[in-house]
């Protein structure tokens, strides 16, 4: 998605905000651009592709002044090219935009701009809102009113979503921010302030942050700042302070951040589980559930609502509640719940599971609950994000800042935390306190069974240069390894591009067995469970074919080996929390067929990291 840089202080804005594009850029785009202010003049410099693009323009062409807005562009309206990135300017030159989200009204209020002899340079909807802002801005008047007051009469025409920062070219040091839909933080410095949609971008600039909410605006000067309701009233806001620091969001020694971000998640599931397993009780525990007791026991139902690879994970914790905890668990697809009307009883707590805390169905999905009343619970990794501020309550995944867009160590930590909410249901239900303490140990063991399982990296790099070259994959699993069979495919499919499904083990027989070639591998998810020899089944009719197969396993397992063309091995955990320890090699075949295929692992195609768009 778009990323949002603003900064008004004493420095020249143009390095600060190239350095915050180079900390957005893991979020995906396609073009890049920047509007500085000095001398009364607006200084626009905007290029298609990268932003190594956009600075060697820059250095030609320098962009004067300290104050300025910049912007990584992941196109909706519009093709990639110069003409369509941000910022935006008016026909006057007075007013620059940059925006996140999308303006679902922009093309009637096009027509209408059009008719009255206005003339347009870009396919953007974002273009629509410079031009209507300028032509609310009084030409004689450069008060800070007046100058918010046009910004607010154009916000109440749009429909849509948006993160706005706005300049104006007769308003020096004066910058403005809106928020409907798609996030915006301030940065609040010393004699400086920023804007930005999202707090990585600020990392190493400021560690005081104040989250925008829906509805409102910010006005920044370099000594001040404050916040504006939807009737323009001034409101409080809490100052929060990031805990992230520089080097959370550098590469350190690896090539990639998909890597290093692999090969972070023994530490990071280490942290998921700090402090929330109670030796005592025999059970987890959660500060934010923000749940009273009853309102948990009560709960007839789970729904878990998410997207991607946060819906795989989600469908790891169906199994897992219901194995812990005996209740229901429904997982469904944040863009289809959002508007579906089930029929969900009061009794049904609706669980968002997330990375970004910004995916603009899951918030959705989350906010229909709501209005119907459900408590809602969410897994989340960035604190202070809008999922994170809008549930009832949750559980922070403390997996780090996750850069890399192919989500890695958010999936296990995701999948470590469901399994301690499943244990904290469970023990309030059925579960003994020698079942407790057993999970307890089980889940202790889990970081170091992750990096054990780091070890078969060699084994994967050598599979992956035998296979990059094929046009598609087969992942089958069955129960709890059947999620990380499609998590493995997404992987596949997202950074290497090759065509890749997952399907239950057993759903091969019904119809997808005809795919089965010897140019098509399949990665079976086999490590030892209560239906093993079901799914060794499964691979003998997949070799019957012709089909080459490389197996997940267990250590030392020479039934599959001796079955398998390709055998990773994996410690031996425990069936339930297997999706953990199976994913690490998938996350790695992924990772290594995309660099042999030349694919920018960090920055995919058409991706971005998080999708705050419909
Ligand atoms: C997974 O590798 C992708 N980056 C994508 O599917 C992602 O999981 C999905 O967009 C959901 O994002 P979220 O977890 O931030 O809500």
């Amino acid at each position: 998605m778009c990323g949002i840089i603003g900064y008004t202080g004493s420095r020249e804005a143009q390095p600060l905000l190239l350095e915050g594009l180079h900390r957005l850029e893991y979020r995906g785009y396609d073009s890049s651009g920047l509007a500085t202010l000095s001398d009364g003049d607006l200084h626009l410099r905007k290029r298609a592709g990268r932003i190594q693009d956009l600075a060697r323009h820059l250095h030609q062409n320098a962009a004067p002044g300290t104050t300025g807005i910049s912007h990584t562009r992941w196109a909706t309206h519009g093709p990639a090219n110069d003409r369509n990135a941000h910022p935006h300017v008016s026909g006057d030159n007075r007013i620059a935009v940059v925006h996140n989200g999308v303006i679902e009204n922009y093309a009637p209020l096009k027509r209408q701009l059009a008719g009255e002899g206005v003339v347009f340079h870009s396919d953007t909807d974002t273009e629509v809102v410079a031009q209507l802002i300028a032509r609310r801005l009084p030409a004689e008047d450069s008060s800070q009113a007046a100058f918010i007051d046009a910004v607010a009469r154009t916000l109440a025409l749009l429909k849509g979503t948006y993160g706005l920062a706005v300049l104006s070219r007769r308003h020096p040091g004066l910058l403005l921010g809106a928020r409907l839909g798609s996030p915006l933080v301030l940065g609040i410095g010393e004699g400086e302030n920023f804007l930005a949609s999202d707090p990585s971008a600020l990392v190493g600039k400021t560690e005081r942050v104040v989250y925008l909410q829906d509805h409102q605006m910010c006005v920044l000067t370099a000594n001040d700042w404050h916040l504006l309701d939807g009737d323009r009233a001034r409101v409080e806001a809490a100052v929060h302070t990031i805990e992230w620091d520089a080097s959370d969001t550098d590469k350190g020694a690896f090539d990639h951040y998909m890597l290093k971000e692999i090969y972070e998640q023994p530490e990071a599931i280490e942290n998921a589980l700090r402090g929330r397993l109670v030796d005592s009780d025999a059970t987890s525990h959660f500060g934010g559930l923000n749940l009273d007791t009853q309102q948990l026991r009560r709960a007839e139902r789970i729904i878990l609502t998410a997207c991607g690879t946060s819906y795989h994970a989600a469908l790891v914790g169906e199994y897992l509640f219901e194995e812990f905890a005996r209740i229901p668990v429904e997982v469904e697809y944040a863009s289809e719940f959002r508007y579906r009307n089930p029929p969900i009883d009061r009794n049904t707590i609706v669980i968002a599971v997330t990375q970004s805390g910004e995916t603009a169905d899951t918030l959705a999905a989350l906010r229909e609950s709501k209005r119907k009343g459900h408590p809602t619970l969410a897994l989340c990794n960035v604190v202070g994000s809008s999922i994170a501020r809008e549930t009832d309550g949750g559980v922070y995944l403390h997996a780090g800042p996750e850069v890399g867009v192919a989500s890695t160590k958010a999936f296990t930590n995701q999948v470590a935390v469901l399994a301690m909410l499943a244990l904290y249901f469970g023990r309030m239900r059925h579960l003994s306190s020698l079942q407790g303490a057993q999970i307890i140990r089980e889940l202790r063991a889990i970081p170091d069974a992750v990096r054990r399982a780091l070890s078969c990296h060699d084994a994967v790099r050598a599979i992956a240069e035998r296979y990059c070259h094929v046009a598609n994959f087969l992942y089958l699993g069955r129960q709890y390894n059947y999620p990380v069979a499609l998590e493995g495919a997404l992987k596949l499919k997202e950074i290497s591009y090759i065509h890749a499904e997952g399907y239950p083990a057993a759903e091969m027989k019904h119809g997808p067995i005809a795919l089965v070639d010897k140019n098509t591998p399949s990665v079976f998810l086999l490590p030892r469970g209560a239906i093993f020899d079901k799914v060794m089944s499964n691979l003998e009719e997949v070799k019957a074919r012709g089909g080459p197969i490389i197996a997940i396993a267990h250590e030392g397992d020479e039934d599959v080996a001796a079955r398998a063309d390709e055998v990773i091995c994996v410690p031996d955990v425990p069936e339930y929390l297997q999706p953990i320890v199976s994913v690490v090699p998938l996350q790695l075949l992924a990772y290594h067929i995309a660099l042999l295929r030349g694919c920018d692992v960090d920055k995919p195609r058409n991706l971005a990291k998080s999708v705050t768009v419909e």
